[in-house]
């Protein structure tokens, strides 16, 4: 039996987005978790479920490969900060900011109105680095998906039974996810994660994090509405509900990565990889040859 924690929340759902950008700040927490528990709201939701250290032996056993996975940002607004600069990495006041590796591994949809991105496919790193995601990095994922069995196994299988009706081309090896995003050393401003499929009977995001050589330097990812934050240690991992506001408290130094798991909402919608990847060319050709009308488009065929 879990220890249940039940916290308050201290600002509306609407008032929450007045955090959003802004790094977070030990003010803005009255506690630091570091200890196995669940959390609940006043209404008894579910917010987490932390579990120190719970990804440990295996974390360290792999942390050289994940270490590769550096993957250039696309400098997302909210969780970059709105005061950062592109181009040069630093914040309104001239500081330099830690230089933003989070990019995803796995399975992606098509962008909203298929303007850039016309179909569903694996990530460009995923398909350049395939050894390295799904060999190398396997015994972190099935550690993982271990942990989440066996401190929720209702919630798990719940979202065993929805990950099975995707197709196998989209799944993440076995596991009840379609896709994983990498942090190498970014501290996130607050923000709310989106596109993934988040909620009771089906399905959690599931974040771990990994230090090199096991030490923990900070990096604590905070709730400002429930003020409330986690260790996020070496091998720790919170299962959890990231739609609602959250951040990370400065990092000193040391490397920290940490991998976010869950499953994307809109691969649900996807053929299959070799449709997509027909479909995708198709498209290109009809963008190409300028070919442009709506009537000429081509269409998907499983909507
Ligand atoms: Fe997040």
């Amino acid at each position: 039996m879990s220890n249940i924690i039940q916290v308050e929340r201290r600002v509306s759902e609407k008032s929450e987005n007045k955090f959003l950008s802004e790094y977070a700040r030990i003010t803005d927490v009255d506690n630091i978790i570091d200890f196995e528990c669940e959390i609940h709201d006043e209404n008894d939701n579910f917010l987490g479920y932390y579990v120190p250290g719970a990804v440990a032996e295996k974390f360290t056993e792999v942390f050289e490969y994940a270490s590769k996975m550096k993957i250039g940002s696309d400098m997302r607004i909210t969780s970059t900060g709105k005061n950062v600069s592109q181009a040069t990495r630093t914040n309104v006041h001239g500081e330099k900011v830690d230089i933003p590796y989070t990019g995803v591994i796995g399975a992606f949809e098509q962008d909203a109105g298929e303007r850039f991105r016309a179909h569903c496919r694996l990530t460009n790193f995923t398909k350049e680095n395939f050894n390295l995601v799904y060999r190398d990095m396997m015994p972190l994922w099935n550690d993982i998906e271990r942990v989440y069995k066996e401190k929720m196994p209702e919630d798990y299988m719940n979202q065993c039974n929805t990950a099975d009706k995707l197709r196998t081309d989209w799944r993440f090896l076995n596991t009840p996810f379609t896709t994983v995003t990498v942090n190498n050393n970014f501290r996130t401003a607050y923000h709310r994660d989106a596109g993934d499929l988040i909620g009771k009977g089906q399905a959690w995001s599931i974040i771990c994090t990994g230090w090199r050589d096991g030490k923990f330097y900070g990096n604590e990812l905070v709730f400002p509405a429930y003020r409330i934050g986690f260790q996020m240690a070496h091998g720790d991992l919170l299962i959890c509900n990231p739609h609602h506001v959250h951040g990370n408290l400065p990092r000193s130094r040391g490397e920290r990565i940490s991998f976010v798991c869950y499953i994307r909402e809109k691969i649900f919608g996807c053929m299959s990889a070799s449709e997509e990847s027909d479909y995708g060319k198709k498209i290109s050709e009809w963008r190409f040859f300028g070919n442009k009308d709506a009537n000429s488009k081509p269409r998907r065929t499983n909507k």
